[in-house]
């Protein structure tokens, strides 16, 4: 591919996730609000990533957490107000860094408005905003399919006798993007936080907002066993992926370019799980483009063993078009953490290969402080997937936990008991006792970024796989006449470095340079 250099923020930049609820505490009611984020975006800036993407701020009943939106055009209480919002957006930006929301476009509330409406009887003129169908035969649901967390996907409404569809909670009904009410108005509060500023959109399960015509029946999964969520048991064929919602994501695409006359472009990051080729037609094409990028999630989804993601990491880039640009995500405020995963060893590799590899990275709040395995106690489980679905591990409160940021009492992040336990080592693992110790988690991840900021290789240059012994995975970046080459070490036992080189960062510091030592990442500028 040929070498470019007009490669706009997105493509270089580093993106950090904040979960509202999770990162500061403003006003002492054990929950993370906007003022809090305006207090602490000194963190974000110093640790040098350049967008920020808010989970949703938006009025929520917070079924679940605010992916249940009553309101796509306001704040939630709970999280300041508009006048807040404006405060946070400008001091990111007097930072240089952008400001992405979560949009949440395949359900709403069932305290919205339009679905309290919609509900109200077959005559509604909001009825068909979602998507209502009669009975089966047998009075059952309308089909086979299964919500996201657990349970029929199809919930009874006594009132008009029919059944109306939620991917997720019943309380997260889906609306029909096929009436073009729905989307016209969907449109407009994309408009109203674009016209506030916003540089753009990470949009929550965009591959689910169309169904097939007819609603037939999901196919049943082969390789589903017990122990795996029950989602899984179907393939999710006609509930997902459909061409309408491509086309649907296009004009997205074409109203966040409409913002882009000052240079800065508006940015639309699809979540999106499909396999490698369903997955890059997200990015659509040259001249009718999708998404910018359709998140990637196979840092998570993939065993931590160099064969695994060499092969992984491989086939995503072979899969991608010549215009798509790559992305990495390790970690959300939806997966168990990179250092509960993997170790606090293996995850200051993660860290590496995360800011390495080629394409944007994603990064979750606390990830750069190593938070690792948090055990929620029951009493204190709030993540309705894992009440639904308790016992097989998918709980996602462990990774929601409060940022800690000194060693004040409840971390600095409230004067409160916190909405949800603090990671138990919170009294060492916070920012300010990292923020002393330059062999920190912290500090690598600091350091990590200004590599990348500071090298173009390796934020946009070129990449190739190199050859190295098991377990160690091995690259180089590439750009104009800078190369440099990165080993990182996934095994627990020394290995022989792939190539010769003058060590530019090691994950453990005061590097050897003739050995991989256990658990070593290293960044070298190759001798020519
Ligand atoms: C994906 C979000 O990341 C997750 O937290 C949420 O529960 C579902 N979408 C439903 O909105």
């Amino acid at each position: 591919m040929t070498e470019r250099n007009d490669h706009p923020w997105w493509e270089r930049g580093t993106v950090y996730q904040i979960y509202p609820r999770s990162f500061q505490d403003s006003d002492g009611d054990g929950v993370g609000d906007l003022a809090g984020i305006e207090r602490r975006l000194d963190h974000v800036a110093a640790l040098g990533v350049d967008a920020i993407w808010l989970s949703p701020i938006f009025p929520s009943p917070m079924a679940d957490f605010g992916y249940d939106v009553a309101d796509y055009c306001d704040v939630d209480p709970l999280f300041g107000d508009l006048a807040s919002f404006d405060r946070v957006l400008a001091a990111a930006h007097e930072r240089g860094l952008k400001l992405l929301l979560d949009f949440v476009p395949n359900h709403t509330s069932d305290r919205h408005p339009w679905f309290v409406d919609s509900r109200t009887g077959r005559d509604s003129t909001k009825r068909d905003w979602y998507i209502w169908r009669d009975p089966a035969p047998d009075g059952g649901p309308p089909n086979n399919w299964i919500s996201d967390f657990g349970g029929s996907a199809w919930e009874y409404d006594p009132v008009s006798g029919q059944y109306y569809l939620h991917a997720f909670l019943a309380s997260q009904p889906d609306l029909n993007w096929r009436n073009p009410a729905v989307k016209a108005a969907m449109f407009d509060a994309m408009r109203f936080w674009l016209d506030r500023g916003v540089d753009g959109f990470r949009i929550d399960v965009l591959w689910h907002i169309v169904k097939a015509e007819g609603f037939p029946d999901n196919p049943p999964n082969p390789y589903w066993r017990p122990g795996i969520t029950e989602r899984d048991r179907l393939i999710q064929r006609h509930s997902t992926d459909q061409p309408e919602a491509h086309a649907i994501a296009a004009e997205m695409r074409a109203l966040a370019d409409s913002y882009g006359a000052d240079g800065q472009a508006r940015v639309l990051i699809g979540e999106i799980f499909l396999p490698n080729d369903a997955h890059a037609r997200w990015y659509g094409t040259l001249d009718r483009p999708q998404v910018h990028l359709p998140f990637n999630f196979q840092l998570i989804e993939n065993a931590w063993d160099a064969a695994t993601l060499r092969t992984m990491i491989a086939a995503y880039e072979a899969s991608l078009p010549p215009y798509g640009w790559p992305n990495w995500v390790i970690g959300s405020h939806d997966a168990a953490r990179i250092a509960a995963r993997v170790g606090e060893p293996q995850a200051r590799v993660a860290a590496m290969l995360l800011l390495t590899l080629r394409g944007t990275p994603t990064l979750y709040q606390g990830d750069e402080l190593g938070i690792g395995k948090v055990d929620i106690p029951a009493d204190r489980v709030r993540d309705p997937q894992e009440l639904r679905q308790p016992g097989i591990g998918i709980g996602r409160d462990r990774s929601r936990t409060p940022m800690p940021w000194d060693g004040a009492p409840f971390a600095g992040f409230s004067t409160v008991e916190p909405w949800l336990p603090l990671n138990p080592d919170w009294h060492t693992r916070n920012v300010a006792a990292q923020e002393r110790d330059p062999a920190s988690m912290l500090a690598l991840y600091r350091h990590l970024l200004a590599l990348r900021r500071t090298h173009p290789a390796l934020s946009v240059g070129g990449m190739h796989l190199l050859d190295a012994a098991d377990g160690v995975l091995a690259y180089e970046r590439r750009h104009g006449d800078e190369v440099l080459r990165v080993a990182l070490n996934l095994t627990q036992d020394a290995k022989p470095l792939p190539f010769a080189g003058t060590v530019v960062l090691s994950t453990l510091g005061g590097a050897t340079s003739d050995t991989l030592r256990a658990n070593e990442g290293m960044i070298f500028r190759p001798t020519s």
